[in-house]
């Protein structure tokens, strides 16, 4: 029998010396290809938007559209825990329906646990969501949602103020019960000092070496996605190119009588 990544084993690694690693995953079969690796987190991103469903930013992507794909990485993943991202107007309006949401990715489509972006604001939510017995990880920094907000996506936290701010979001998030917090696009130092004084682990992702996780997404790390790279993101192979020769050669070898031989 598989054991199955618990809260309390991603609490543990706080202050370890080996960073855990998480990534995302957006089906079945990437899904069972990450959790045979035995990366302990997998997030089911809104990223989705972007690198399943085609929009430009992850603003449009619809409660259905990421229960339909949580459902599915959740069948694919034995080990792993699956955290659903939860997508733009489904828990900014009130604490009611960001539980309501939270609760359909846990008891429909089978995730562990939910993430959400946002800092003292969003502590509401958070604390709502957890005491319904959801565990929460919160994102703060560069957050997509807020793109427009954020007049683009820039690293954050870059003024005395503005650093100061997101510390103390940090500080309020862990307060509101969240178990993990994404750090996404802050400079290396600012995610370092947060990771140094916060109780619960941090996850980096464009945040610098110092915290206590890192996450990628999928496509970026394969290079399955060339309509935009972030800054951050580490290509360790090219599969676009790979599966766009394959391609090539199938419809050459049909079209030439070589296939089927
Ligand atoms: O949606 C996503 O993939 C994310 C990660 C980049 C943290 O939120």
């Amino acid at each position: 029998m598989l054991k199955r990544v618990t809260l309390d084993f991603i609490k543990k690694q706080k202050g370890s010396k080996t960073p855990f690693v998480a990534i995302t995953a957006y089906d079945f079969t990437s899904a069972k290809l990450v959790d045979s690796v035995g990366i302990p987190l997998i997030l089911v991103g809104d990223s989705a938007a972007m690198v399943i469903y085609g929009y430009e930013n992850t603003i449009p992507v619809t409660m259905e559209e990421m229960l339909f794909i949580v459902s599915s990485v959740s069948r694919g993943a034995k080990q792993s825990m699956v955290v659903a991202d939860m997508p733009f107007l489904s828990y900014q309006q009130s604490v009611e329906t960001a539980i309501l949401n939270a609760g359909k990715f846990i008891k429909l489509a089978g995730a562990h646990c939910v993430k959400l972006e946002g800092g003292l604001e969003m502590c509401p939510q958070i604390k709502g969501i957890t005491n319904s017995g959801i565990p929460v990880i919160g994102h703060i920094g560069l957050t997509p949602q807020s793109v427009h907000k954020l007049s683009g996506y820039k690293v954050q936290g870059k003024t005395k103020a503005n650093a100061k701010k997101l510390y103390q979001d940090a500080l309020s998030i862990q307060a509101a019960g969240a178990f993990a917090l994404v750090l996404e696009g802050v400079p290396e130092e600012l995610g370092q000092h947060i990771t140094a004084n916060i109780d619960i682990p941090t996850i980096g992702i464009g945040a610098g070496k110092y915290c206590d996780g890192q996450i990628q997404v999928y496509h970026d790390l394969l290079g399955l996605f060339d309509t935009f790279s972030p800054k951050h993101a580490k290509k360790y192979t090219n599969l676009n190119e790979q599966i766009y020769d394959s391609l090539m050669k199938y419809k050459f070898e049909v079209e030439s009588c070589q296939f089927p031989d």
